[in-house]
């Protein structure tokens, strides 16, 4: 689904629900990216204007209208021993019935997890190789996750673009591919601390989408992961209202270049330093729709709590 190019500046919208030409009209006066004081304004005003509309729902405060997704990304840890206690945690844990959870343990320990996680959480790989596999040493194919009944892989990691060098278009390939095999994307942006500093936030997390709507089938197996490359594994967590921001202008860019059918339905989760302290007031933002877990996702009791925090969500209608 290729993305039409146009400037960035113009594809700033405010994130919508549901199509509205009052907001249509008002997000069009912004010629460039506002202010962070005025785009906090605008956007608190649109959200009290659209609540007021809303109809009753149980959940409410959540902009993606699929459920809450949380995401464990154990990276390269682990031991069969660590990993063995870790599932067993999992196991006996107390999770919200309402979310949708994925754990990504290395490639190795696959199949040791998949065969002893409880199925109510579903396995993620962390990479994939780009096509169908072959002489291709030290890679894993898609064909050869989804024997092993993965569901998803995460693509994109700013480890992977900033350690690794891979690049934008390598990774919309890949997530192409995955996509068209049947696996969940759980496709990662997120901008570097002197691009923040920059102002280029939105100028680096657009380019990234494009490059995954450049290449991609169908937006609907697709989760998106913002991670600001600054707040991970740092402790530095972007503040619920930073991370809103961008969950609101990537849902803007999708509206304008790809549909905003996807734009409401996409769910757009934050990554950055999430642990079982700050989750519940960043579950409260209403474009958060669940959490990418780095450290906090190797305990299994504060994993949980991450996950439960889609309660949050849950606010009298
Ligand atoms: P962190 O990692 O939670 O350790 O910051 C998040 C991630 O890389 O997905």
């Amino acid at each position: 689904m290729a993305a039409t190019s146009s400037s960035l500046a113009s594809h700033l919208s405010i994130a919508l629900r549901r199509p509205s030409p009052k907001l249509d009209s008002l997000s069009s006066q912004f010629s460039l990216f506002p202010t962070h004081s005025s785009f906090d304004n605008l956007h608190s005003n649109l959200r009290l204007s659209l609540t007021a509309s809303k109809p009753s729902r149980s959940v409410v405060a959540m902009a993606g209208t699929g459920k809450f997704f949380v995401g464990g990304n154990w990276k390269c840890n682990g031991t069969k021993d660590s990993i063995s206690k870790l599932v067993s945690d999992l196991n006996s844990a107390k999770l919200e019935a309402d979310v949708d959870v994925v754990v990504a343990p290395p490639f190795v320990y696959i199949d040791q997890v998949k065969n002893s996680i409880t199925d109510r959480i579903e396995i993620s790989a962390q990479n994939s190789w780009v096509g169908k596999g072959g002489a291709f040493t030290g890679e894993i194919s898609v064909e050869q996750l989804k024997d092993h009944g993965v569901k998803w892989v995460i693509l994109g990691h700013s480890e992977r673009r900033h350690i690794i060098g891979e690049k934008d278009e390598f990774i919309g390939k890949k997530a192409g591919y995955a996509l068209s095999e049947g696996l969940g994307v759980i496709a990662c942006i997120g901008e570097l601390l002197e691009e923040r500093e920059a102002g280029k936030t939105f100028d680096v997390c657009f380019q990234q989408l494009k490059a995954f709507a450049d290449a991609v089938p169908s937006w609907d197996n697709i989760v998106i992961a913002y991670e600001p490359v600054w707040a991970i594994g740092t402790g530095k967590v972007a503040t619920p209202q930073q991370a809103q921001e961008v969950h609101v202008a990537v849902r803007g860019w999708l509206k304008n270049n790809v549909s905003a059918e996807v734009a409401s339905k996409i769910r757009i989760i934050y990554g950055g330093s999430v642990n079982g302290g700050n989750c519940a007031e960043l579950a409260k933002q209403e474009d958060i729709d669940g959490f990418l877990v780095g450290g906090a996702s190797l305990k299994g009791p504060e994993f949980a709590t991450i996950v439960n925090s889609a309660t949050e969500k849950k606010v009298a209608a």
